[in-house]
């Protein structure tokens, strides 16, 4: 077996000692150390998870017992770090977005390439399973062709006081590129190759906080896609919801980390079956079944040929928090797998990051091109 590799944490925030709880669980990584600028943190969490306490990014970069480190700090600060360590020879996971622009992003590529460490992105949503579900259909073509894909977005601020680095876009990017990046990744693998049609933004009125983000992009010739993230609610309103219309279903999952899935569908046997082999532990209720005339009914001027209709439901079982956590290990799982192997193909690859940004780059644009609301 692999000796483990050894992993230090620079950002001991929220996000960070999540994933240093689920990385103590993998025996492919041996956590060692961490830091932090706020040195009471950082030893905090050393002592929590009894791991060594460094007092700056330096030092602990400075370590032979550490071969990569997880960036979990604010998105301005990604760059700069990441370029260090890999000056420093270690391997770095950076929490998305990889930069704030898509030219500092590919600075970082150059400089992984340059020193040939592995420089990825914690793009997680593409290790959940529904996710990787939703492309199997896509690819399968069971459904027709996805016609329209949406992404709801109503998020909690109950976190984000005024003064948090998450408003100010000089530090976070703004919404597209700190949040949105995980959605414009999973709808360009979903979706293939897309166009940026629209983008608008919303002010907080009586503040500079822009809370609310929209925009559109067609994939291919015909799929239409739409994303809102509003960041604004109570948490116990946070929801999510997202919604594919496809020629003969339609597709339905909530939460942002989605944990179940329904499937409307209008299909033949055959069509059923591929469905029932890609959702293999889902519950099929059909809800109707058709004979004669009513089996061959047209849209979009084809005729379809149909048996029945069904409510597949997916994802029982599923629990948002576990799920979140075995995603952030599949998904370092996969990266380190990739090391010392170059030719092996990783679910999530730095060029992954660079293009989820350049979506969100290209989105924040449009949208500030706008002018500004007036502000009551
Ligand atoms: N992949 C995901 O699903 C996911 C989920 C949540 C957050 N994130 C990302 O994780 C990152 C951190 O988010 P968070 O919510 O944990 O933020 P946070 O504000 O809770 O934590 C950031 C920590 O970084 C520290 N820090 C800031 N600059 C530093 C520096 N130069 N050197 C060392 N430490 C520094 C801060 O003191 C703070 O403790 C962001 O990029 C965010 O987008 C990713």
């Amino acid at each position: 077996m692999k000796k483990p590799l050894r992993y230090g944490l620079i950002g001991c925030g929220g996000f960070g000692r999540f994933c240093l709880g689920e990385y103590q669980r993998m025996p492919e990584l041996t956590c060692v150390a961490v830091t932090d600028n706020d040195e009471a943190l950082a030893r905090k969490t050393a002592d929590e998870h009894h791991l060594a306490f460094c007092p700056s990014v330096e030092a602990m970069l400075k370590r032979g017992d550490i071969d990569l480190v997880h960036l979990a700090t604010p998105p301005f600060t990604h760059m700069n770090l990441a370029l260090a360590a890999l000056e420093a020879g270690k391997h770095v996971l950076c929490e998305k977005p990889l930069a704030l622009n898509v030219m500092d992003a590919e600075r970082m590529v150059r400089k992984a390439q340059e020193r040939n460490r592995l420089l990825t992105v914690n793009l997680i949503m593409r290790h959940n399973p529904l996710c990787q579900a939703v492309k199997a259909i896509v690819n399968s073509q069971v459904l027709g062709a996805p016609l329209y894909a949406t992404l709801v977005n109503a998020a909690q601020d109950e976190n984000l006081p005024p003064a948090h680095w998450f408003w100010d876009p000089a530090k976070s990017g703004g919404i597209f590129i700190e949040h949105g990046v995980h959605f414009f990744d999973l709808f360009e693998w979903w979706f293939g190759a897309g166009t940026l049609l629209s983008a608008q933004e919303i002010r907080r009125p009586g503040t500079g906080i822009v809370d609310q983000v929209h925009c559109a992009v067609q994939y291919g010739a015909m799929t239409l896609g739409t994303f809102y993230h509003g960041f604004h609610q109570m948490r116990s309103r946070d929801e999510q919801s997202w919604r594919i219309i496809f020629e003969l279903g339609t597709l339905t999952m909530s939460e942002w980390v989605p944990t179940c899935m329904e499937l409307d569908v209008t299909l033949s046997n055959e069509g059923m079956e591929t469905i029932r082999k890609i959702l293999p532990d889902s519950e099929v209720r059909v809800t109707d079944l058709y004979f004669g005339n009513d089996q061959h009914p047209s849209s979009r001027h084809r005729n379809r040929s149909v048996d029945l209709r069904a409510v597949v439901s997916a994802g029982a079982g599923l629990e948002k928090k576990a799920l979140y956590g075995r995603m952030v290990r599949d998904l370092m799982r996969d990266q380190i797998s990739a090391i010392g192997n170059p030719g092996r193909q990783r679910m999530i690859t730095e060029a992954n990051g660079v293009s989820s940004l350049a979506w969100a780059e290209a989105a924040h644009q449009m949208a500030g091109q706008r002018p500004l609301s007036p502000v009551p």
